[in-house]
């Protein structure tokens, strides 16, 4: 008769033989791993504790059943670089890793665990989307992953890697999550695929076209970060986690520098071109200003009027904002607003103070910006700026117009320290617009206007269009020579430590969606 500690052994060894050749084989096949071996390379080795590994599926009347234990996800907590973190890996061999009741179950109780003990959680997602044969019970699942997203909504970092098909209701738990991640070639994310899009629509159109990587890393801005592969996706998420703390009430961890603090860099007083109308590289004064130059962007390929992304300044994690000449020419439209400002959401829920590095000349005008709401989509950065009660800090480099100069974190917003170099052009309006508005008169009876203009212009950015008023009247706090942005930024950072400000009861506050 088997002992009760052979039953045990037993049971072990039928759930190891699942994982045989085959089971690896099929993943491999299609250019992917495995969820087990995700889940290896995810943690540090020896930590994984894994939870209900022996979940079977559901039996149904109706369609495929499975025999494999853990019903298509494995799920569990474990250590990343010495954190703890929970996770859940869908297993695509298993069903397609659609979600069944006992599926949802396992991650929903990962979820609570999470959220329990402050840990972040990262989920893997390869899915085919709710288990049509367990029909309405695979639905409700879905319904409870959501809540639990939301109400971890920043409390903890919700991290998600699409690293195969995320398919109807396998989207919105991503969705409503952080950050998410996309791996090149393998993954495709769509809420109706192909199939019904040619029913409906009669389109033909691929997976790929539909919702690849290079469609919502660039396109559609629904992914953050697009990796070649599984090995480099899963050390993305490592390198994120690094910059983000455990839950909100904790701050992002200190790493002593070994860049100097008071390191200068001269050749950032020459970086603005003489020509205002010319632009530069923004990558190239982040890198000059955070430790060892390394900088984690965020979104790179979406928006790239904006640049958004973690890094490090004297130890310190920060957020930083920086507008990018080079990419029309810095201004502000629909999509990059709405990326900086779901980038603020993020600091602010996870104590990251925020430096913005200012290049604007102001709200990219005209009929298609104006049909598609960037009164409504521009208010969001707006809101989220002054929302936010992190540290704030801003660098005006160049121009400062309008609109624009108030959004990007002034102080009347909110900033807590605002600087501006020498070349900031701080004004209502650049020369040109303000001289047609000004002198349109003596323009159109001059005898060479273009000569005139030119004129208005020199004196419009000597007596109006520069940062000594703005310095003179508190506007912002200070002129600073270029060359000295890091130990500036530092100085005033570490000064900010211990900020605090509440504000107004609410309910919640009505971002304009
Ligand atoms: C049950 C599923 C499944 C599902 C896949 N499988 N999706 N089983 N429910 N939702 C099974 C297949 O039957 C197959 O089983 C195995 O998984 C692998 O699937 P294949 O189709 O062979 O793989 P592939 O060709 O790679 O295609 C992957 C796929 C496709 C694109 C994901 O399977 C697919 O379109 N699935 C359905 C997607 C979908 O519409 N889901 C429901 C969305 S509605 P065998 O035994 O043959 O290996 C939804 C509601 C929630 O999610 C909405 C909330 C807002």
């Amino acid at each position: 008769m088997e002992s009760a500690f052979d039953k045990f052994l037993n049971r072990q060894d039928k759930l190891l033989k699942q994982y045989n050749q085959k089971y690896f084989d099929k993943q491999h096949n299609k250019g992917k791993l495995t969820a087990r071996e995700r889940i290896e390379l995810l943690f540090d080795p020896d930590t994984f504790e894994e939870l209900d590994a022996y979940t079977p599926p559901a039996s149904v009347s109706f369609g495929k059943t499975s025999k494999a234990y853990g019903d298509g996800v494995i799920t569990g907590f474990g250590m990343i670089n010495g954190r703890q973190v929970y996770a859940f890996a869908q297993d695509f061999n298993v069903l397609g890793g659609s979600l069944g009741s006992g599926h949802a179950a396992k991650i929903i109780k990962v979820q609570d665990m999470a959220l329990k003990t402050g840990s972040p959680i990262v989920g893997l997602i390869d899915s085919g989307g709710a288990r049509i044969q367990e029909g309405v019970a695979s639905l409700s699942g879905y319904a409870n992953i959501f809540r639990r997203n939301v109400l971890s909504s920043g409390v903890i970092p919700q991290i998600s890697a699409i690293m195969g098909p995320a398919a109807g209701g396998a989207v919105y738990s991503p969705a409503l999550t952080d950050f998410i991640f996309m791996t090149k070639s393998t993954s495709y994310m769509f809420v109706t695929g192909p199939d019904v899009v040619k029913q409906v629509l009669n389109e033909d159109v691929t997976p790929e076209q539909l919702g690849g990587a290079s469609v919502h890393g660039t396109k559609s801005g629904v992914a953050d970060f697009v990796f070649n592969d599984d090995e480099s996706t899963i050390q993305g998420i490592k390198m994120l986690l690094s910059f983000l703390p455990s839950n909100n009430i904790e701050n992002p961890s200190y790493l002593k520098p070994e860049d100097a603090i008071d390191r200068i860099d001269e050749s950032l007083r020459d970086i603005i071109p003489a020509d205002p109308d010319k632009p530069y590289n923004i990558y190239e004064v982040i890198d000059s200003i955070v430790d060892d130059n390394k900088f984690f962007e965020i979104a790179g390929n979406h928006a790239q009027n904006i640049v958004t992304g973690f890094a490090r300044m004297g130890g310190f994690v920060i957020g930083i904002v920086a507008n990018q000449p080079q990419t029309l020419a810095g201004t502000l439209d629909i999509d990059s607003s709405v990326k900086a400002a779901r980038f603020i959401n993020i600091c602010n829920s996870f104590n990251i103070p925020i430096l913005t590095l200012e290049d604007v000349p102001g709200f990219l005008p005209g009929m298609d910006q104006e049909h598609a709401g960037i009164i409504k989509h521009g208010a969001k950065l707006l809101y989220a700026y002054t929302f936010s009660t992190v540290p704030k800090i801003t660098v005006v480099l160049r121009k400062a117009y309008g609109g624009a100069f108030i959004v990007m974190n002034s102080k009347g917003i909110g900033g807590d320290f605002n600087f501006a170099w020498p070349s900031a052009e701080i004004a209502v309006m650049g020369p040109e617009g303000a001289i047609a508005i000004l002198y349109r008169k003596e323009l159109a009876e001059a005898d060479d206007p273009v000569k005139l203009k030119k004129e208005f212009a020199a004196k419009y950015r000597d007596e109006i269009a520069n940062p000594y008023i703005a310095d003179e009247k508190g506007y912002v706090d200070e002129v600073i020579d270029p060359a000295h942005t890091r130990p500036k930024v530092i100085k005033v950072l570490k000064s900010l430590d211990k900020k605090s400000i509440s504000l107004p009861r609410r309910k919640h506050g009505n971002i304009p969606l």
